[in-house]
């Protein structure tokens, strides 16, 4: 089937929720993507933060081939192969850095970065609950509000997407669900009035520490340990939403521990699988006993082919040595784009970078088009900030590889 007939054909039977470029892969390896006319594409946006050890990665391909001929799903009524040691090793690495003896955590698996971010709020509010009617309060006294940052983006279901404080997404849905706060962030100040005045309401902050739908704006750890420590003082929890920063994308195991913050949830998803759809909501202490049976749960949250990407996954980005070039390839592809002409200011950690483009060079989305028919995956968060989340394993010549294709569309 021709491109123009497959776009045909989508016109006619797919739902118009993305505006799609006229391109179709077809076969991915490594770092590159291939369409159906085979033209090579370096991909450096691995399907939103998705395949994070590149397009069929050799020991993800194996463990869901294998899993797949062995089974492929059973459900949550029973025991899964490979689900307890996947906990485990989520817990290890959200724990990596914490001083020892620290809790461990304890993980729900759901399907996607939103129903990841479902649960932490679910959890949050019962959590709130669960305090009020131990203190001897009604649960219809106990703390609700769930504190949000100004310019998130938590998904699209409908509490995530009141969670996600931008008002132009919201307005059409209304009425959303109720019971959150925006604001500022790395407003310190803002934040502590918020809790002066609503505090004992408060049963929880949520917050992307480094915002990626938005154009890759990192918080300040001043302003994520005042989140902590306000919550800490309340009693409500610090609830991370690690779906585009999470699984090694900033060369940590999760974003959080740039900063120097230990939340109580993380929501997780994207590349924690390589590809496969998955997402997992882990908390710790107490937050981690909160949940019983009948409160929340997934058909196929957490199944036999999910568990085998996963652990397949998570072993490749927690072998040694993984990180470090994660680190070092993220340095020398924001030193290399800053130097470009066009480039007005660089942001991010590892391989999560944004990139403003100044006054004068042509707006991002054209960019964008261009780069595809430069054989470049790119994408833009706004008129003018281009978001670059390659594969994990993308590597120095990769990094020059996107330059010498990107320079020349820089220059208006
Ligand atoms: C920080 C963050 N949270 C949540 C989501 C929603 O994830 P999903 O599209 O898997 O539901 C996204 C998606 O981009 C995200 O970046």
């Amino acid at each position: 089937m021709t491109l123009q007939e497959q776009q045909a054909l989508e016109d006619a039977y797919v739902m118009a929720t993305f505006a799609r470029k006229p391109v179709e892969f077809v076969r991915g390896e490594g770092m590159r993507l291939y369409d159906d006319r085979g033209a090579e594409y370096l991909d450096c946006l691995s399907g939103i933060g998705v395949v994070s050890l590149g397009h069929c990665a050799p020991p993800v391909v194996a463990a869901v081939q294998a899993q797949a001929a062995e089974l492929l799903h059973v459900s949550n009524y029973y025991y899964i192969e490979h689900r307890g040691q996947v906990a485990r090793l989520l817990s290890e690495l959200l724990n990596a850095g914490a001083p020892g003896g620290a809790a461990p955590w304890k993980t729900f698996f759901a399907n996607s970065g939103a129903e990841a971010n479902e649960c932490a709020i679910k959890l949050a509010r019962l959590h709130g609950r669960r305090r009020a009617e131990a203190a001897g309060r009604p649960g219809g006294e106990a703390p609700r509000l769930i504190v949000t940052l100004e310019g998130s983006f938590h998904g699209r279901t409908l509490a995530t997407l009141a969670a996600t404080a931008q008002p132009a997404k919201q307005e059409a849905f209304q009425p959303l669900p109720e019971g959150f706060a925006a604001t500022p962030p790395n407003d310190v100040a803002a934040l502590e009035a918020l809790f002066a005045e609503r505090g004992a309401e408060v049963c929880a902050v949520m917050v992307e520490c480094i915002q990626g739908e938005s154009g890759v704006h990192p918080c300040t750890a001043e302003f994520l340990q005042a989140a902590r420590r306000l919550t800490a003082e309340r009693g409500a929890l610090l609830i991370c939403d690690e779906v585009q920063c999470g699984c090694f994308r900033t060369g940590e195991p999760f974003g959080f521990q740039l900063f120097g913050v230990r939340p109580d949830v993380v929501a997780i998803a994207k590349g924690v699988a390589g590809g496969f759809p998955m997402g997992a909501c882990a908390a710790c202490g107490e937050a981690a006993e909160v949940l019983a049976p009948g409160d929340h749960g997934s058909t196929f949250g957490g199944s036999n082919l999910a568990m085998a990407a996963a652990q397949a996954t998570l072993s490749a980005l927690a072998a040694p040595g993984f990180a470090d070039q994660v680190r070092e390839v993220g340095a020398y592809l924001r030193e290399r784009l800053a130097a470009l002409p066009g480039v007005a200011q660089v942001r991010g950690h590892g391989l999560m970078v944004g990139a403003d483009l100044a006054e004068g060079a042509p707006a991002a989305p054209d960019v964008v088009a261009a780069a595809l028919e430069a054989g470049l995956v790119l994408n833009a968060t706004g008129p003018r900030t281009l978001r670059f989340l390659p594969p994990l394993i993308c590597a120095k010549e990769d990094v020059d590889c996107l330059v010498e294709r990107l320079a020349p569309l820089l220059v208006a």
